[in-house]
């Protein structure tokens, strides 16, 4: 059975004043999970601040992606190595806002995975289509080809990791994908990833876009979602709490 994930991606938000607030509700608030692993990717300016009280609570840490090589000319960029060495355990790699912003390629996605892989972090891979694309019926076409291009470069060694599946229509708008229809695009990743190897029906496949606390049950009921990659509501600590929550009491069997 695929590991159940909580995790927050803080993007470019956050201060040293909000995390050690976060980590005051958190604390208060928290209930050791039994089922869930819950994992924070804030900017990693904050990755070092976070370490010894996310350890405490036993959340893993994350960055929000890596350069492909290990080191170089590569001003502002940085290498999985480096995360590695600051207490990162895991990074997102390929999140939509980065293809579109930073133009990464499903190759170049492919080879931040595989980055992430050699400093022993392990990858949280983004796949999503975007809007035009599910109204021109090729939304199953785009993240097939997406996932087919970390597969055919990583292989089993993706059970290291696990696959985000981030319609970008419902990330930041509040249009949450149905429990219905996220289900099904993470049916059909499941049938491709068992179709590359059946080890591969282990890796954990997370739902994003608009998660809260408010529709998280419905969502983490559904067979084939193992979590959430939760934006804007892992802001705050009581709705992170409630999300955890939500997947401890309700999560699929
Ligand atoms: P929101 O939860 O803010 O929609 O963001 C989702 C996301 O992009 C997480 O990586």
């Amino acid at each position: 059975m695929p590991q159940r994930i909580v995790a927050g991606n803080w993007k470019m938000n956050g201060s040293r004043a909000l995390l050690a607030a976060y980590f005051t509700a958190m604390e208060q608030g928290w209930a050791a999970p039994r089922r869930c692993e819950v994992l924070l990717f804030p900017p990693a300016l904050l990755l070092s601040e976070s370490i010894e009280r996310a350890a405490a609570l036993g959340i893993r840490l994350g960055v929000q992606t890596v350069h492909p090589e290990a080191s170089g000319a590569y001003t502002g960029e940085l290498a999985a190595e480096m995360a590695a060495d600051a207490g990162a355990q895991w990074t997102l790699v390929g999140h939509s806002e980065r293809r579109a912003a930073c133009g990464e390629s499903n190759d170049g996605v492919a080879a931040r995975a595989v980055a992430a892989l050699r400093a022993g972090l392990k990858p949280m891979v983004c796949v999503g289509e975007v809007l035009a694309d599910r109204r021109a019926g090729r939304a199953e076409d785009v993240v097939r080809e997406q996932l087919e291009a970390v597969l055919t470069t990583m292989g089993e060694d993706l059970c290291a990791g696990a696959i985000a599946y981030e319609p970008v229509w419902a990330i930041g708008t509040g249009e949450t994908a149905s429990p219905e229809v996220a289900q099904a695009m993470h049916a059909v990743i499941r049938d491709i990833l068992g179709a590359a190897s059946k080890r591969l029906l282990e890796v954990p496949i997370v739902y994003g876009g608009s998660v809260k606390p408010d529709n998280a049950a419905a969502l983490f009921a559904e067979t084939d979602i193992d979590g959430a990659l939760v934006g804007g509501a892992s802001l705050d600590a009581a709705a992170f709490l409630a999300i955890i929550a939500a997947m401890e009491n309700h999560g699929n069997p």
